[in-house]
């Protein structure tokens, strides 16, 4: 039987060599459990004269609550330590631990209208507007495209709480750039400008048709413009983004803003024009409406019809990713898949060196 002043001193020099949680549950049951220390100074005070047993009984509550509080400190401080030891370890910094090295790609449609962008800079067109809200003024009525259209129907397009819509087509801002480049025509200076954007149309989704696509407005405007300009250019782009010659024919097309308007096909470049399951059987793909602006289009634009005549074409850029990129389904565009689209990389530009 240890005396009670010397329990104490007992619990001070083992609870100084306890290093772990576990011996400090030991120690809380040797000197507070059942059969422990303290128990056995409780069980002893039968034995303790009368005139004495307050005053042990006392004493042996003051050591046990000493002993309680002592376990409790002792404790927080232990688990302090470990947290610590847990900061010092993740804050280390261990200058040969492999870093993770996977890096972020370029969306396909990124790629493809960079690429595209590129080319028509080269041939002098500039780039602008890639705004995806719009209205119905820029939208339709300033195309020429009349109130009754089915475009303008809910159906087809989103309208905003704000009267506004979402751009259905790049078409949308072809008379922003006619007022911005009108002056500029008037001193001899020739309009020449891409605008990509983003496009929205309330369709039904499947592999080959998306209500978010991506589509490049392209319109040159100048004196004596025809065409045969038209071809050029397309011609020129898409055998860049090809890397090879492309032929392409003009079918009639109609679109209210140009007049005469057309579909551009491109020879499939599977086949070669033979037929195949990717032309389905025809040997020709349908690649860009396009056609002479409309004198309508080209008043409201501030452009005097009577002096410039131009072209403007939509290029249906999700439709050129997939053929260049050999994509069978639209749906992977705005899957969120990085498996998918993480694949594709660029040939023109080094991708390190542009900011999105
Ligand atoms: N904006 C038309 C569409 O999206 C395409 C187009 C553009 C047609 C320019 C002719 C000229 O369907």
């Amino acid at each position: 039987m240890i005396e009670i002043d010397k329990l104490t001193k007992l619990f001070e020099e083992k609870a100084d060599a306890a290093g772990l949680t576990s011996e400090l549950e030991q120690l809380r049951v040797e000197f507070l459990g059942k059969k422990g220390y303290i128990a056995e100074q409780m069980a002893n005070l039968r034995n303790v004269e009368a005139d004495r047993k307050k005053e042990v009984g006392q004493k042996i509550n003051e050591v046990k609550q000493f002993i309680e509080d002592a376990i409790q400190k002792r404790f927080a401080e232990m688990l302090a330590a470990e947290e610590q030891r847990l900061i010092d370890k993740t804050e280390a910094y261990d200058e040969s631990f492999p870093i993770d090295t996977e890096t972020g790609s370029y969306h396909p449609i990124t790629l493809v209208q960079r690429e595209v962008e590129d080319i028509f800079r080269s041939m002098g067109f500039s780039v602008e507007d890639y705004s995806e809200v719009t209205d119905d003024f820029n939208c339709f009525e300033a195309l020429n495209i009349p109130k009754h259209h089915p475009a303008r129907d809910m159906q087809d397009t989103y309208y905003l709480s704000t009267g506004q819509l979402l751009k259905t087509h790049t078409s949308a801002a072809q008379n922003t750039i006619l007022r911005k480049y009108s002056a500029d025509l008037e001193k001899g200076l020739p309009l020449r400008a891409v605008f990509p954007s983003r496009c929205f149309r309330n369709e039904k989704i499947d592999a080959c048709h998306e209500n978010t696509f991506f589509q490049m407005e392209g319109m040159m405007v100048d004196r004596d413009i025809s065409i045969s300009n038209l071809i050029y250019f397309m011609k020129t782009m898409l055998s860049e983004v090809f890397q090879r010659d492309v032929t392409v024919r003009l079918r009639p097309g109609f679109f209210p803003f140009v007049e005469p308007g057309f579909e551009l096909d491109i020879q499939c470049l599977i086949c070669g024009g033979d037929g195949c399951p990717s032309c389905k059987d025809s040997g020709w793909l349908e690649l860009c409406p396009c056609g002479m602006i409309h004198p309508n289009v080209l008043t409201a634009g501030g452009v005097d019809p009577e002096k410039y005549t131009g072209f403007a074409f939509g290029l249906g850029l999700t439709r050129l990713a997939m053929m260049r990129y050999g994509i069978k389904d639209i749906r992977v565009f705005n899957s969120c898949n990085l498996k998918s689209l993480s694949q594709f990389t660029d040939r023109t530009f080094n991708t390190s060196e542009k900011e999105d």
